[in-house]
């Protein structure tokens, strides 16, 4: 590994202050990249332990497993809780599941907690979210709306904040889908809408926000509607036109007219 720059060596540093470290663990610094190489794994011997025994160990076998096996979201949210296999989990404080109405109409999919949802541990709190809160009222909708016609429940595809809100890897996506489509599932909605990239990767296998956004298509067996991100929206007003048009196509379509 080449030097890190001082910028990336504070931005780090911010990082883990934030996580809440405000202390050195040793007296003296380790140069952890001058230690040798963790010895590498012998080959299989014969009698070895079969190969079953280590695809268990599959992240997204293990997943699967602990979500299929959850019989209710508060199952749902414990088994997140005990998976060990995500390296996001270590960097975050929270576990960000859901907030919201259960069994609302509308489930919408963000991406992933950023600082604000990290520190509440509920989905969408930041200044996308106070934007997502406009702009559903703007139709009569809300995650606390106390009709449950109008309600929502809201979740992302990544319950852990990613480092310094990287987007998500391929890999991380993989293993936490299995949660995703147990959370669908149990949360039942009419209607999902996936709210920027990310979650278009992971629900509908495409990027291509710009493209995607107001075409109704499926996703977990329901109608799902493809919409700008509230965080993209905050930094191109201009495209508040196209979200707005969404929105009146989605509150269309609950009316049963679209
Ligand atoms: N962006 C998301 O996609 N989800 C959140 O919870 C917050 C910001």
């Amino acid at each position: 590994m080449g030097e890190i720059s001082r910028e990336a060596a504070i931005a780090a540093l911010a990082w883990q202050q934030e996580l809440g470290a405000d202390e050195a663990i040793g007296a003296e610094p380790v140069d952890r990249f001058a230690l040798a190489e963790a010895p590498k794994a012998a080959p299989a011997q014969p009698g070895a332990a079969p190969v079953s025994a280590r695809i268990a160990e599959d992240p997204v076998e293990v997943a699967t497993a602990a979500a299929e096996a959850a019989g209710s979201l508060e199952d749902l949210r414990e088994a997140m809780g005990r998976f060990e296999h995500c390296e996001l989990r270590h960097g975050a404080r929270s576990l960000v599941f859901a907030d919201g109405q259960p069994r609302a109409r509308v489930m919408i999919i963000g991406e992933a907690p950023g600082r604000d949802e990290d520190m509440q541990g509920k989905p969408f709190v930041g200044r996308a979210g106070a934007l997502l809160d406009r702009m559903l009222a703007a139709i009569g909708m809300g995650r606390d709306a106390p009709d449950a016609e109008k309600a929502v429940y809201i979740t992302n595809v990544l319950p852990w904040r990613p480092p310094q809100n990287r987007d998500p890897k391929p890999d991380e996506i993989a293993m936490l889908m299995p949660f995703l489509r147990a959370h669908v599932a149990l949360a039942d909605p009419e209607i999902i809408l996936a709210m920027g990239n990310i979650s278009c990767q992971a629900l509908l296998g495409k990027r291509g926000i710009t493209r995607l956004r107001g075409g109704w298509t499926e996703c977990l067996g329901r109608p799902c509607l493809p919409m700008f991100h509230p965080a993209y929206l905050l930094r191109n007003p201009g495209a508040k036109r196209e979200a707005w048009a969404d929105l009146l196509s989605l509150s269309a379509r609950l009316d049963g007219a679209g």
